[in-house]
């Protein structure tokens, strides 16, 4: 009897140690988590695209006292106490690390800087030989900013909240490294393929590459999930996207897993309409996020297979009131009962009045609170 119960004793402590370990690494399974893994939970997890940034008035002055955006992304505590800002005001699920998918040709070697009001500019590559040969320990130093920035993140997140980690994918990447700046719609970089797709190809296999490494360093370093954001892919052709957009995403998705079979993983193939259920199906992805243009069936069907996340248009994010709440519960309504994280189509946009974040946010989780 007394043995019984001192055993009994020592596996409470076992548990109780469990817990708290589960807890400190932030590796408890929260509801963002169990949906992207196809569970169902009570509660609607909601995260918005660009949740940090000029909409928020305490972003502006941070990022007014760093002076440079890629300073801003370059510097560990400023980057994480921007990252939980939205998180402070509204009742996310969610924090994504703030950097940008820019970092990566930035990392690599190449001239990157974002002009004023204009959006993001580099000095075009023709060739992967017209970057510094690769160094591995290089290029990770180069990140080790953003490494740090997560690890803080982590460290500062309540246990009920997950950190999305992201990259972007390599053709969208690659538009910015070739084009030098963005486009309507990269006929610049569609014709260059077509000229030179071996070239071109080396360029894909780089960047496959070199974001696996870095998705999988941001898992070491406290990402509970990552996005991949192939943000012009909407501009290919069917063979097209299926060459440069799927089976480079399938490849990093396959390379991620081996190292960590578990970690979850969404795709954003923005604006590739008939394309979604091609990615989904061939990527091996946990989740998509779907634009606005996608009807609601669309994701329906596809929660068949993948958890969804979306699509709410960030303009009625912008125009606010019952135009907007009506539409986030009709997509609630739509979704809820599969596999589902609300989110906006796109980001969103830096004219939006956080007042209408707040209102979005409340009739998420009220939906769920019957
Ligand atoms: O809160 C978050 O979502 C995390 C932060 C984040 C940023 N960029 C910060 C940012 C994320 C996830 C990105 C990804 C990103 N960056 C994408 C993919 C997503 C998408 O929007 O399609 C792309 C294409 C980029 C490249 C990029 N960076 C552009 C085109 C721009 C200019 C756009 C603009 O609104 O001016 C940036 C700059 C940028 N990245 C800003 C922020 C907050 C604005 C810069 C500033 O503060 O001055």
């Amino acid at each position: 009897m007394i043995h019984g119960s001192y055993y009994y004793y020592i596996l409470l402590i076992n548990i109780f140690i469990y817990f708290i370990g589960g807890l400190k690494s932030g590796s408890m399974k929260t509801e963002f988590i169990k949906r992207l893994s196809g569970e169902h939970t009570d509660h609607i997890p909601v995260w918005l695209m660009r949740q940090a940034g000029r909409y928020l008035p305490e972003y502006r002055e941070v990022r007014k006292n760093a002076g440079d955006f890629l300073t801003l992304c370059y510097t560990p505590k400023l980057a994480s106490e921007v990252t939980l800002q939205p998180l402070q005001r509204f009742d996310l699920d969610a924090a994504i690390i703030f950097s940008d998918i820019l970092v990566i040709p930035h990392a690599l070697g190449q001239k990157v800087w974002f002009e004023e009001g204009e959006g993001p500019r580099l000095d075009p590559i023709q060739s992967i030989d017209d970057l510094p040969e690769f160094n591995q320990d290089k290029f990770l130093n180069h990140l080790d900013p953003v490494f740090e920035a997560l690890r803080l993140t982590r460290a500062a997140l309540p246990d009920d909240k997950s950190l999305i980690g992201f990259a972007g994918a390599p053709w969208t990447l690659a538009c910015y490294m070739i084009n030098g700046r963005g486009s309507r719609d990269y006929q610049n970089v569609r014709h260059y393929t077509f000229q030179n797709p071996d070239a071109f190809q080396n360029i894909i296999d780089r960047l496959v590459d070199v974001i696996s490494i870095y998705l999988i360093e941001k898992i070491k370093n406290g990402a509970n999930a990552l996005q991949i954001f192939d943000s012009w892919c909407g501009v290919l052709s069917v063979e097209e996207f299926d060459r440069w957009s799927v089976q480079p995403t399938a490849e990093i998705v396959r390379r991620v897993r081996k190292a960590y079979p578990d970690i979850p993983m969404i795709g954003f193939p923005r604006m590739a309409g008939y394309g979604y259920e091609d990615y989904v199906e061939k990527t091996g992805i946990n989740a998509v996020s779907c634009d606005p243009t996608l009807p609601l069936s669309t994701l329906r069907a596809m929660q068949d297979h993948v958890c969804v996340q979306g699509n709410l248009d960030n303009l009625l994010l912008l125009k606010g009131g019952d135009a907007m709440v009506s539409q986030a519960k009709k997509i609630c309504e739509a979704l809820n009962d599969k596999p589902f994280i609300f989110n906006l189509g796109h980001g969103v946009i830096k004219e939006t009045p956080p007042e209408h974040v707040e209102l979005l946010i409340k009739t998420i989780k009220d939906f769920t609170r019957g």
